[in-house]
C-alpha cells in the first residue's frame, strides 16, 4: 500500500509518517512504532521462555518497529519487586533472551531490554531472597503505598548505589553482547531511578541529594557507566515521567527551563534517546504550546524522542476523540503531530496486547479488523 489513509470527520490524514524508517543508532528502524515496556510475569526463574519469545515475535511480525520489552531486573537481588519478571543476567537468561531477540530479527524488527530496579517498592519477602529488603534513597515509605501496611526501604549507602550501578553497566554489556539493538533505562514511575529524582522519596543531603539537578546524580552516575560499558555506538534509551506512583498529577519539572536542566545532565552523561512515559500523548505538557513531554524533550535537548500514551484505545479510533470523556485522542491527532516532527517514534502498548497485529492493520487500511483492548488482555501473553 503506497500512502494509505484514514478519513477523519473534516479531512482524510495519510498515515504515511507512522511508516516511515527510523535510523536508531545505526540500525533502521521499519517504521515510527515501537511496543511499550509492559511487565508480564510470565519468566519463571528468572528466564524467558518459548512462550515469551513466541509473544515477541507476533508483535514484530505484526508491525512493530521497535520491540521494549517488559522492565527486566539487572542481577541485584533487590532489583527485582514482582513475581517472575525475567533478568538480564546469567547464562540461563541471556540463552532465553537469545530465542526472543532471534525471532524479532527474522521478523525484520529491532529489540532493546527495558532495565528496571523496583527500589522501595520492593518489600522484605519478596523474591528471589525473602530476606532482602527494599532499597531506596531514604528512609521513606513508597508513596504508593499509602493506606497500606509497608516497610521503609534500606538506606541506600555508597557502596550499595556503586554496586547497583555495576548490576546496571554489567546487563547493559550483556545486552549488548547477546545481540540487542540497544537498551532503555527505567528512569520513570517512581521506581528506583525515579526515587532519586523525586524530593518526597530522595532527602539525602549528600551528592545524591539537593534540587532537582543535583538529584540526577545517581541517574547521571549509572547512564555513564553504562555508556562505558557499552561503547559509543550502543543505543541507550532512557524512560522518564513526571508523574509518580502515589501521584498521578506530579510535575518533577514544572518548567521548560527546569526540564531542559535535567535532561541535560542526562544527555551530557550519555542518552541517545529520551521516551517520555505520559498516559495521553495528546496532552499539552507546559502551558502556552501544544507540546507534550517527547515534544519538549526533543525540542530542549535536540535528542531522538519516544511518545505514549492510550494510542489506539477509543473504541472508534479513526475519529478524532478530543474531549470526550475517555480523555484520549485518535490517530489523527497522532499522526498531526508526526507530520510537525515534533516526535520521532511513537511507543503503543495495551492496544498491543489486544491485538498484535495492529501495526499492519493500521498500515493496510485494516482499522476496522483491530481486535479492542479489553483488560482481560492484559493477563495473557
Ligand atoms: C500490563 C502493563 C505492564 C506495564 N509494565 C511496564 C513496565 O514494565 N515498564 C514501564 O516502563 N511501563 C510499563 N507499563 C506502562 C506502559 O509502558 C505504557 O507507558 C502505558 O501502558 C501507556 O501506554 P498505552 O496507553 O499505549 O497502554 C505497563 C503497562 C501495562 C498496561
Amino acid at each position: 500500500m503506497n500512502d494509505p489513509a484514514i478519513a477523519t470527520n473534516e479531512t482524510t490524514l495519510s498515515t504515511a509518517p507512522l511508516f516511515k524508517s527510523f535510523d536508531f543508532g545505526g540500525t533502521t528502524l521499519k517504521n515510527r512504532i515501537a511496543m511499550a515496556p509492559m511487565t508480564r510475569g510470565k519468566s519463571p526463574n528468572k528466564i524467558p521462555t518459548d512462550a515469551v519469545a513466541e509473544y515477541y515475535r507476533k508483535r514484530a511480525e505484526g508491525g512493530v518497529g521497535l520491540i521494549i520489552t517488559e522492565g527486566v531486573n539487572p542481577g541485584h537481588p533487590a532489583s527485582s519487586g514482582y513475581p517472575d519478571v525475567p533478568w538480564i543476567d546469567g547464562a540461563e537468561a541471556m540463552a532465553g533472551w537469545k530465542k526472543v531477540i532471534d525471532g524479532v530479527h527474522k521478523a525484520g524488527s529491532a529489540i532493546i531490554p527495558q532495565i528496571w530496579h523496583v527500589g522501595s517498592i520492593r518489600q522484605t519477602g519478596m523474591e528471589p531472597d525473602a530476606s532482602v529488603p527494599g532499597y531506596g534513597p531514604s528512609p521513606i515509605v513508597h508513596p504508593y503505598y499509602e493506606g497500606k501496611e509497608a516497610e521503609a526501604p534500606h538506606v541506600m549507602t555508597q557502596c550499595d548505589i556503586d554496586e547497583t550501578i555495576a548490576a546496571f553497566a554489567s546487563a547493559a554489556k550483556q545486552s549488548r553482547d547477546v545481540g540487542f539493538d540497544g537498551i532503555e533505562l527505567h528512569g520513570a514511575h517512581s521506581y528506583l531511578i525515579d526515587q532519586f529524582f523525586w524530593a518526597v522519596t530522595n532527602q539525602r543531603s549528600d551528592k545524591y541529594g539537593g534540587d532537582l539537578v543535583q538529584r540526577t546524580t545517581f541517574a547521571v552516575e549509572l547512564v555513564q557507566a553504562c555508556r562505558a560499558a557499552v561503547g559509543p555506538e550502543f543505543p541507550i534509551v532512557f524512560r522518564y515521567s513526571q508523574w509518580k506512583q502515589g501521584d498521578y498529577k506530579h510535575k518533577m519539572a514544572e518548567t521548560p527551563q527546569e526540564l531542559e536542566a535535567f535532561l541535560g545532565k542526562l544527555c551530557d552523561a550519555g542518552v541517545d534517546v529520551f521516551h517520555a512515559s505520559t498516559r495521553r500523548f495528546d496532552d499539552a505538557e507546559f502551558e502556552g504550546s501544544t507540546l507534550n513531554l517527547a515534544g519538549w524533550s526533543r525540542k530542549l535537548t535536540g535528542k531522538p524522542a519516544i511518545s505514549v500514551g492510550s494510542v489506539g484505545l477509543d473504541s472508534d479510533f479513526l475519529r478524532s476523540m478530543v474531549g470526550k470523556s475517555s480523555g484520549t485522542a485518535g490517530i489523527d491527532a497522532l499522526l498531526r503531530r508526526l507530520e510537525r516532527d515534533e516526535f520521532d517514534l511513537v511507543a503503543v502498548g495495551r492496544a498491543l496486547l489486544s491485538d498484535a497485529e495492529w501495526g499492519n492493520k493500521v498500515q493496510e487500511g485494516r482499522e476496522k479488523e483491530i481486535v479492542p483492548f479489553t483488560p482481560a488482555a492484559m493477563a495473557e501473553l
